[in-house]
């Protein structure tokens, strides 16, 4: 007879079939007022969701190797006095005018996307695709999509029209970056406690150099420093705290010669190394000329995102998503086949530095399998009590996410809410509700792949107890891929 754990982990809770779907194109352009709704919008709820993720999964029906590869699609969703506008529109980059105009594919992907022609079409074709896919953000009023290898893209917040890279009033230059995952300081200590926009770039090489960037409420470079470390930078994200910059260097090794040679794309040449420590940087947000970054050692793992930090006298606490290996992107696998049982889930770890004895302590929060955390945005950098994040919908094993958790960080309390067996979720947004008196009191926004229907909702959720289930679902006409990352303005962009 099996035993409960055994059927939990054995009984998939989804159907492989349908979450393939949610990585089929879509390369329709839409613009229409949501109609089909379920339950009610809150009308206190004003202001306009963006979101970015590849829109298509092909170019000209040859499949992508890897959805980071696909082309930006933004969506925004406009919540006015109880009602909800749709546009999604491709970012316009160089790139994918070029594409879509002569019909053909004319780059490689940086996660094994070939040109077709075989190798010596490939051969020392280091032409980078900014594709533009991976977060979208609304500050300095500007609306910019992030790809952390180039420089943004600028859209008109109201008819996502394309205006074209974005220098950050001459912050950048061309061919610099600017990553994916600015932070936002709510009450900035250098800057009578305006809000801040917190943000890197890294240059990598066999040593590698980070560069941050802080910019007011107005889009103008305040403070920007940076700090060489040594060895391979693999950084996708980062957090802040009042003081400081706190990066994990994952442990990783380059070997470029595939990549040059044609028959890899760059992200296939990074290879995880588990025997290897991961270098925690600490950089000061102060005075940084003088101060030299604080390098500490442990081992995290490999790691995508965090979801905060804060400083409690001499100690740093970081909340990470931790995958025990990386698997190797294999060029000769779909990554639509994947097995997710036999990869390791992302887990939520907590790490304690101290700052005076050097020393790191780790702890897991949180082992079921979740990632894209969310938090009350005035706790960015603060000590905090509530965690919103997607999760699996069974609590071990790997799977996709098809659930939102709510963790309660003071009395270890959960709450899921699941949209198993045909929904998946994507990055959950938490936006506070007006006069909210808790931490908690908020809306949860998420966008749910309906794997039985091949279309997407948007569903409000209430952050002070999920289990009441969606306060409004919203369907869309049509699918969204799955996506990546996204952020609320309490402007609304019709
Ligand atoms: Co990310």
């Amino acid at each position: 007879m099996e035993n409960l754990l055994t059927k939990e982990s054995t009984n998939k809770s989804y159907n492989p079939e349908e979450w393939k779907r949610g990585y089929d194109s879509q390369p329709n352009e839409y613009d229409y007022w949501v109609d089909n709704i379920e339950g009610e919008i809150p009308p206190q709820l004003n202001g306009t969701l963006f979101r970015n993720g590849p829109g298509l999964l092909d170019i000209h029906g040859i499949p992508l190797k890897h959805p980071f590869d696909g082309d930006g699609m933004v969506c925004a969703f406009t919540f006015k006095n109880g009602k909800c506008h749709f546009r999604n529109r491709f970012v316009r980059t160089e790139a994918y005018v070029q594409e879509q105009t002569t019909g053909k594919m004319l780059y490689r992907g940086v996660f094994g996307t070939e040109k077709p022609g075989g190798l010596l079409n490939n051969i020392l074709d280091l032409k980078l695709k900014n594709i533009a896919n991976t977060n979208i953000i609304y500050w300095g009023d500007k609306l910019l999509a992030l790809w952390e290898a180039a420089e943004p893209y600028r859209l008109n917040p109201a008819t996502l029209e394309t205006l074209g890279i974005d220098y950050l009033n001459g912050t950048l230059k061309p061919g610099d970056a600017f990553a994916a995952h600015p932070r936002i300081d709510p009450h900035s200590q250098q800057d009578n406690g305006e809000p801040c926009l917190v943000n890197f770039a890294v240059k990598p090489g066999i040593s590698s150099k980070i560069i941050i960037y802080e910019l007011n409420s107005k889009g103008q470079l305040v403070r920007n420093y940076s700090q060489v470390i040594p060895g391979f930078a693999f950084i996708h994200d980062f957090v802040i705290t009042p003081n400081y910059c706190i990066f994990f260097q994952n442990a990783v090794s380059f070997n470029p010669i595939p990549y040059l040679l044609g028959f890899r794309g760059a992200g296939e040449c990074v290879h995880f190394q588990p025997n290897q420590p991961t270098n925690i940087i600490v950089i000061s947000r102060n005075n940084n000329a003088q101060k030299p970054a604080k390098i500490f050692q442990t081992n995290a793992g490999f790691i995508f995102h965090h979801a905060n930090a804060f400083e409690q006298g001499d100690n740093l606490y970081i909340d990470s998503i931790c995958y025990k290996s990386l698997p190797q992107i294999n060029p000769d696998t779909n990554y639509k086949e994947v097995d997710f049982e036999k990869l390791d889930p992302g887990q939520l770890w907590r790490f304690n530095l101290n700052l005076n004895t050097a020393t790191v302590t780790s702890q897991i929060i949180e082992p079921r399998c979740c990632e894209f955390p969310t938090i009350h945005p005035d706790k960015v950098g603060r000590n905090y009590r509530y965690l919103f994040i997607g999760a699996a919908h069974n609590s071990i094993g790997n799977a996709p996410l098809q659930a939102i958790l709510k963790l309660d960080l003071e009395t270890s309390d959960r709450q899921l809410y699941s949209f198993a067996p045909s929904g998946y979720v994507s990055e959950p947004i938490f936006i506070p509700k007006p006069e909210s008196k808790t931490e908690d009191d908020g809306w949860i926004i998420t966008l749910v792949y309906d794997g039985n229907k091949h279309r997407s909702d948007v569903v409000i959720l209430d952050g002070l107890d999920l289990n009441k289930g969606a306060i409004a679902r919203l369907h869309l006409k049509h699918h969204i891929p799955y996506g990546l990352h996204g952020n609320w303005t309490e402007k609304c962009f019709i």
